[in-house]
């Protein structure tokens, strides 16, 4: 959500006629408007996130949800956790360059934390798009992002 702040930043007369520019810039940053980036906006602009929504969703530019090609969701379930999870989360976040519930800008990755996925045994689970990965390792890590790079 630092990216977020920088270009609240960049809007320093705090003015409802900058909320267009600020959701279009946070959507070419995130790849489309999360609820936290809409929070923050509202929390800035002193509106309520209800009337962002009713504004945001007049122009057909906007998007709400993440869509990108490879949906990336990561076990942070308590036995996933006890098996280095984080560093695996850390991992993909730091190659992709994003952070939970966002996507890259050129559309191909999203990442999700998600809860127990079923496998605790296995852990770190990992699943890309309906394709799972058990016992995920640093290494497997660009391995996995190499492989739907291309794909
Ligand atoms: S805690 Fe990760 S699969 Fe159950």
């Amino acid at each position: 959500m630092i990216e977020i702040d920088l270009i609240l930043k960049k809007y320093t007369f705090v003015q409802r006629d900058n909320l267009i520019p600020i959701l279009q810039e946070i959507q070419e940053t995130l790849g489309f408007l999360s609820t936290n980036s809409i929070a923050k906006v509202g929390e800035y602009l002193n509106m309520p996130t209800s009337k962002i929504y009713g504004l945001a969703t007049f122009y057909n530019q906007f998007r709400f949800e993440i869509k990108a090609k490879h949906h990336i969701r990561i076990c942070n379930g308590t036995s996933c956790h006890l098996h280095t999870n984080s560093q695996i989360i850390r991992e993909f976040k730091k190659h992709l360059n994003i952070e939970n519930g966002e996507m890259t800008k050129d559309g191909l990755f999203s990442l999700e934390e998600t809860t127990c996925m079923g496998a605790c045994g296995l852990g770190p689970v990992v699943a890309v798009n309906n394709e799972y990965y058990t016992k995920v390792t640093s290494e497997k890590v660009c391995k996995i992002i190499e492989y739907y790079s291309n794909k």
